[in-house]
């Protein structure tokens, strides 16, 4: 298995970029399919759960081709096949969009459940519902959802739950609906109003995305766009957490400040120092850390995709801080983790209370999902020694050339690669 080795205590110094956003990306790249005509994604991430997208709409019969390193050039105006192959779903979480695409361009739709992370249930009952408030009828038979429908009618959804992955498929579902649809209770991460900006560049009618209440006017047609991804606020966030918990002073490229504002502001309570540019921040630290408590919560609160990096950043800091996780039943896997590294962290359910240590020491880890296994890096770059992360598949499916990136601000990381075992993709997230 590949494995980071990280040689701890490097301040990070210097300027490191943001990649696009991994949880936009595995959004618009489906969405495409509901396109007539080609459509060209710039700042597409690096990363697997890209891949696997990509590799998707390819295996169902689309022209994929990388005109660079981020830009992709999607044809899928062929396209026959309203089935998307099971061993490739069921990798990943965000296989589920291609049922609001499928649904949306052919009035039917037929994908694994989603694979997904260990993070306690995760049920897609407000998908259905959306899928079902449009006239679809939805059924779950051999691991499989199948959706069909005579004709797509707008109508009026109310998600039971805030949920990111239920509005971006009711929102893929509904641009060629006939009629209005209203979402309400509707999610408002940055990649929310990322899908709806890249619908409407190709010609959909959608109003009010990043508010509570998105408007959908269904329309015919939908013409080719050339559109980028936008930068990822959490891949910017867990580089602002390495370079507080290192004690250093970086630059991190790239990013919209706005996104960042729940992380920032926290932060700044935690005694870092922050400045903000157009599309850059600065972070850098000349004081000690100090407790804070933490609730995550959907966007505009703190992202629960944050939660174990600035849990880590906390086992740092003087005094007890109490970290509640207000999205997911199950976050804290990398806790036991973190406790071989001498972290001092008692959880009961979603409650978390860290006593702050000052010091962390290296040693032999397993990430056990993405953000777990950012946070493992973070302590690894903290900590006094050497430290050996595991299972890193889970962390490359959401950070693209991540030790590359760290090098390059000082960080002393190395991917090892292990020819002897097979190394398998497991359930991505
Ligand atoms: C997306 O997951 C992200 N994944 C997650 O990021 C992120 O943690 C989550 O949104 C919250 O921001 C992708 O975008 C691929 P939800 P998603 O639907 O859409 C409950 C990462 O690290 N719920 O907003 O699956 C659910 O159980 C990953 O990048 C229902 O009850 O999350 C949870 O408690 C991890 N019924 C809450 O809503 C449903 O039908 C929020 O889930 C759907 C969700």
């Amino acid at each position: 298995m590949d494995k980071f080795v990280i040689h701890g205590g490097h301040r990070l110094l210097g300027e490191i970029e943001v990649s696009g956003a991994k949880n936009a990306a595995v959004a618009l790249i489906p969405a495409v399919l509901l396109c007539d005509e080609p459509c060209i994604l710039e700042n597409v991430p690096n990363i697997s759960d890209v891949t696997i997208s990509l590799r998707i709409l390819y295996e169902m019969g689309a022209q994929v081709e990388y005109l660079n390193k981020t830009t992709v050039r999607i044809n899928a105006t062929g396209l026959q096949n309203y089935c998307v192959p099971y061993e490739s779903a069921r990798k990943m979480r965000a296989s589920y969009y291609f049922l609001g695409a499928l649904l949306g361009r052919y009035g039917k739709a037929r994908v694994s459940m989603p694979g997904g992370c260990p993070l306690g249930d995760r049920p897609i009952d407000q998908h259905l519902k959306a899928f079902s408030a449009l006239d679809a009828k939805c059924s779950i038979e051999h691991g499989m959802v199948d959706l069909v429908a005579d004709q797509l009618t707008g109508s009026q959804i109310y998600l039971d739950v805030v949920s990111v992955g239920a509005t971006m498929n009711a929102m893929l579902a509904a641009v060629r609906a006939t009629g209005l649809t209203v979402i309400e209770n509707a999610a408002k991460e940055p990649h929310i109003v990322d899908l709806a900006n890249f619908l409407n560049s190709m010609g959909a009618d959608i109003m009010g995305a990043g508010t509570d209440v998105i408007k959908i006017r269904g329309v015919s047609h939908l013409h080719g766009a050339v559109y980028s991804v936008i930068p990822d606020q959490i891949e910017a966030g867990t580089f602002m957490i390495a370079a507080a918990a290192t004690g250093g002073d970086v630059l991190v490229k790239n990013i919209i400040p706005k996104h960042l504002e729940p992380i920032s502001s926290k932060m700044r309570k935690i005694g870092v120092n922050i400045e903000e540019f157009d599309d850059s921040i600065r972070i850098w630290v000349d004081g000690p850390l100090v407790r804070t408590n933490v609730k995550t919560m959907p966007h505009p609160g703190f992202p629960t995709d944050m939660q174990p990096q600035i849990t880590t950043l906390l086992t740092l800091a003087e005094g007890t801080s109490i970290i509640t996780e207000g999205v997911w039943e199950q976050r804290f896997c990398y806790v036991d983790e973190l406790r071989r590294m001498g972290a001092d962290i008692s959880v009961d359910g979603k409650v978390a209370v860290v006593e702050g240590v000052g010091r962390l020491t290296g040693a032999p880890v397993k990430a056990c999902d993405l953000r777990a296994g950012a946070a493992l890096i973070i302590a690894g770059l903290a900590a006094r020694g050497i430290t050996e992360i595991e299972d890193i598949y889970h962390i490359e499916r959401g950070y693209s050339n991540l030790d590359a990136k760290l090098r390059e601000v000082g960080a002393d990381i190395e991917k090892v690669s292990d020819p002897v075992a097979k190394v398998e993709m497991k359930e991505a997230m």
